[in-house]
This record gives C-alpha cells, structure tokens and sequence, in this order.
C-alpha cells in the first residue's frame, strides 16, 4: 500500500490539487508580507534578529514560490527543486553563522563598559578611572569610548562648560541624567579634572606628549 503511493508520487507527476496550489499561494503571500514588514521594522529599529527572522521569510516564499513553479512537472525536476531549496537554505545558516561570527567579534572588539582607553597626563589618571567606574559611558562618548547617547559626547566638554559648571552639572543634572552630588569629594574633583580637560582629540594628545 505505502510502496504503491510512493512510487507513484514520485515518479509521475502528482494531479495538482486546486486547494493544495490555492493554499501554497496564501503561504507565499503571508510570508512575503511579513518579510516586507520585518525588513522595515529592522530598518527603522536597527535590529539584527528582525532583519534575521525577515531573510526567514523571505526564504520561506521562496519556497513556496518554487514548489508552486514545479507543481505538476516531472519527478526529476521536482528533485531539482528540492535539492536547489536545500541548498539556499544551507546558504542562509552559513551567512547567520558568519554574521554571527562577525558581530562576537565587534562585541568582544567594543571595548569594555567601564573602561576608558584614552591616553591621559599622569595627574589625570585616577579621574578616568572614577569616570569609568561611574557609569558614564552608558551614556555619553569619551573619545572611541561609551556610547552616543543619551548623553552629548564629552570628548571635548572642556571647551564648552568651565570647570565649575561640569562640577553643577554633576550636582545638579538634567534628568535623564543621575545626580553624582553623593560621590566621595576627592573622587569627584579627579573627575571633575579629568573632564576639565578633554578638549577633544587633538588636545588630548597634546596634553599626553607633554
Ligand atoms: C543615564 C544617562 C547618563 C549618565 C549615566 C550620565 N549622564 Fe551626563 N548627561 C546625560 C544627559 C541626557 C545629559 C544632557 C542633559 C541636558 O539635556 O542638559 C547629560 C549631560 C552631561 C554634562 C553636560 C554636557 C553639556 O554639554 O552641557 C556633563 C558634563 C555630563 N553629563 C557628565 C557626566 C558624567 C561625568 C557622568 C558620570 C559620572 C555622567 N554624565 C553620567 C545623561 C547621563
């Protein structure tokens, strides 16, 4: 019974069901539509996973396109087909692989969180380290350090607030920004230094040779 119904589906062409083709049309269209919307939504967002699962759906009506282009011909051209979908989709983990690969390697490339790699004079080094440690780099760029927001980069602070309103600043933020008026007095004047100084990266190079 079973060997009757297989070597008959795979060696002539099966009689194409209206359904069965109707059903594929709607698979196809559904998950072209949902590649369309998750390739903006990643776009707009930014998102890795969305752009991933998007290329999944593109994948998938593809799919579902070729078994439509070769529903009804010959077995062997059926067999193409399906060895062509296992191809692609071999090709799909090797890119996700790769791309995976790569973005670790950015990660582990970024830098950590709480540090600042950033060539300072001498007196200026226990501010970085109080800087570093405070969570600043959570919002704010100092030099290739930290992230770019919500917080403006500081990596020249120095030539747009004095050195009294960086130290009001750190007292008396601007909301999303946290108060660093409880911080140990002496770690706040390093840091207060510190900032007081950066006057972007020429300038801080200089200050390094000196
Ligand atoms: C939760 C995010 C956040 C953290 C953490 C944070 N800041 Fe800010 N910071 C901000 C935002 C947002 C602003 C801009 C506020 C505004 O609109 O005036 C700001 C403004 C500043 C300014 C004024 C910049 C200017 O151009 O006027 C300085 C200086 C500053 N932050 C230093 C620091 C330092 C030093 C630390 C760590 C001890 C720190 N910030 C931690 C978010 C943050």
């Amino acid at each position: 019974m079973s060997a009757h119904c297989c070597t008959h589906s795979a060696a002539s062409p099966p009689p194409v069901d209206r359904r069965y083709r109707r059903t594929l049309w709607i698979a196809l269209i559904l998950n072209a539509v949902m590649f369309v919307v998750e390739l903006g939504a990643s776009w707009t967002s930014g998102s890795v996973s969305l752009l991933a699962d998007s290329i999944d759906f593109m994948g998938d009506a593809g799919n579902y396109a070729i078994s439509l282009a070769v529903l009804g011909m010959a077995a062997s051209a059926r067999a193409r087909a399906a060895l062509f979908k296992g191809a692609c989709m071999a090709t799909f983990g090797i890119f996700v692989i790769v791309a995976m690969a790569y973005l670790t390697y950015l990660g582990a490339s970024a830098g950590s969180p709480n540090e600042i790699d950033l060539a300072v004079p001498k007196q200026y080094e226990a501010g970085k380290l109080v800087a570093a440690q405070s969570g600043c780099l959570a919002c704010h760029k100092i030099g290739e350090n930290g992230n770019g927001g919500p917080g403006p980069n500081l990596s020249d602070i120095a030539d747009k607030l004095p050195k009294a309103a960086i130290r009001r600043t750190l007292d008396n933020p601007t909301a999303p920004m946290p108060s660093f008026r409880g911080l140990d007095p002496v770690k706040k004047t390093a840091l207060v230094n510190f900032l007081a100084q950066l006057h972007g990266k020429e300038t801080v190079t200089q200050n390094a040779s000196e």
